[in-house]
């Protein structure tokens, strides 16, 4: 049971939760710009309720608010997109987008630990499904190679993924695929990490939206709440007209839709924040590989620290919680059986702050580099 419930938690303001009766750091959950607390989003969150909080509606009936049109305007603008489409969730995001290609693609390889909604949407494409090895060229090669003739292929990625922080080697994949394959990149915790203005993957490597679909949540770096396609003209008119998903459901609350363009309008007059958090992530994940907890240095804001045994894990928590940070052990499809303490850094984490989940964590303050306290062994 415990797997299933995980325990209730309260953010308080930027960096803390209340748990437990107690205002502890928080490196969980995927606020990396810390932008749902942030007052301008708030305001325009509150401003937009004055005028109801939902359209009631699907957008193929009454629910087209223009609002909601305006966001995707503003979305297509700032991911330079020809077009954009929105809906209540990234989740549903991926399925929709699974129904409009229904017959397009006759091959769809897929990472094998892709998301769970990318997993689930390519049961409504009517291709043959393929997963090749996580983030493996090689394999994916492979399995392209094995395709029959005039068959029309698409591939399934995570842009990031959102236990480690890493990123699929996209470039080397394209180098070995046809230039006839689509793409489909799951870009929900890279959006806002990745790339110098938080455009994700494909600002992230310099590919151009030529054969890209790029899905994407306004619910973890953007600060609100929702799921969008970034796309060419043609497949979002088709996620219009041949999506259940979409034409069934009801678009994001207003409120959430009018946080999304005050986060835009912040994300683009200044990508401070970006920068402050991927100078943490490279600084932290720096350390991590120096003290051997985790293999790269990937670009993400997240790790994952898997102890090796109950007690080992009992003993990181009580580390954890003697230095005062939130003990952020998950259990989450893709995680280890017993569950792994995932970390994400924010932009609007102290140097202090890091330098105490570091000093906890890897408990040697002289592999800590000057940054935090700590005493004591390698955690084992
Ligand atoms: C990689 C990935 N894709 C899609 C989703 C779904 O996004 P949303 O929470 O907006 O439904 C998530 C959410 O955790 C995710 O991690």
């Amino acid at each position: 049971m415990e797997r299933l419930f995980a325990p209730t938690v309260s953010v308080r303001h930027q960096a803390t939760v209340r748990y437990c009766g107690r205002d502890l750091t928080y490196f969980g959950g995927c606020d990396y710009l810390r932008l749902s607390v942030h007052p301008k989003l708030i305001e325009a969150a509150k401003k937009a309720a004055d005028f109801g909080l939902g359209v009631a509606a699907s957008r193929r009936t009454t629910g087209n608010h223009p609002a909601i049109t305006a966001l995707e305007r503003e979305l297509a603008d700032f991911f330079h997109a020809e077009s954009s489409v929105l809906m209540a969730t990234g989740y549903g995001m991926n399925l929709a987008l699974g129904q409009a290609l229904s017959g397009r693609f006759t091959h769809a390889l897929i990472d094998d630990r892709a998301h769970v909604s990318l997993q689930d949407a390519t049961r409504f494409l009517g291709a043959e499904v393929r997963p090749f090895r996580h983030r493996d060229p090689n394999s994916l090669e492979k399995v392209y190679r094995e395709r029959p003739s005039g068959a029309r292929v698409i591939v399934l990625t995570d842009g990031m993924f959102p236990l480690e922080g890493t990123v699929p080697p996209l470039q080397e994949y394209r180098r070995r695929l046809g230039a006839d394959v689509w793409w489909w990149l799951d870009d929900c915790h890279a959006v806002g990490t990745l790339g110098p203005k938080g455009l994700g993957s494909l600002e992230n490597v310099g590919w151009s939206r030529h054969q890209v679909l790029q899905v994407i949540t306004l619910s973890k770096a953007l600060g609100s709440f929702g799921g969008a396609l970034l796309a060419d003209g043609a497949t979002v008119e088709q996620i219009w007209d041949r999506s259940d998903c979409f034409v069934g459901g009801t678009p994001p609350p207003l409120p959430m839709v009018a946080a999304a363009r005050a986060s835009l309008r912040l994300l683009k007059r200044d990508s401070d924040r970006i920068r402050r958090l991927q100078t943490s992530v490279q600084w932290v994940k720096q350390q991590l590989v120096n003290a051997r907890l985790i293999p790269e240095a990937s670009p993400g804001p997240m790790f994952l620290i898997s102890p090796n045994s109950e007690a080992a894990t009992k003993r990181l928590r009580r580390r954890l919680l003697a230095a005062s940070i939130y003990p952020s052990l998950i259990h989450y499809p893709g995680a280890p059986e017993g569950g792994a303490y995932r970390f994400a850094l924010s932009s609007e984490h102290s140097e202090e702050e890091i330098g105490r989940l570091l000093a906890a964590i890897i408990g040697v303050a002289s592999n800590v580099k000057g940054r935090g306290p700590g005493s004591g062994g390698r955690m084992g």
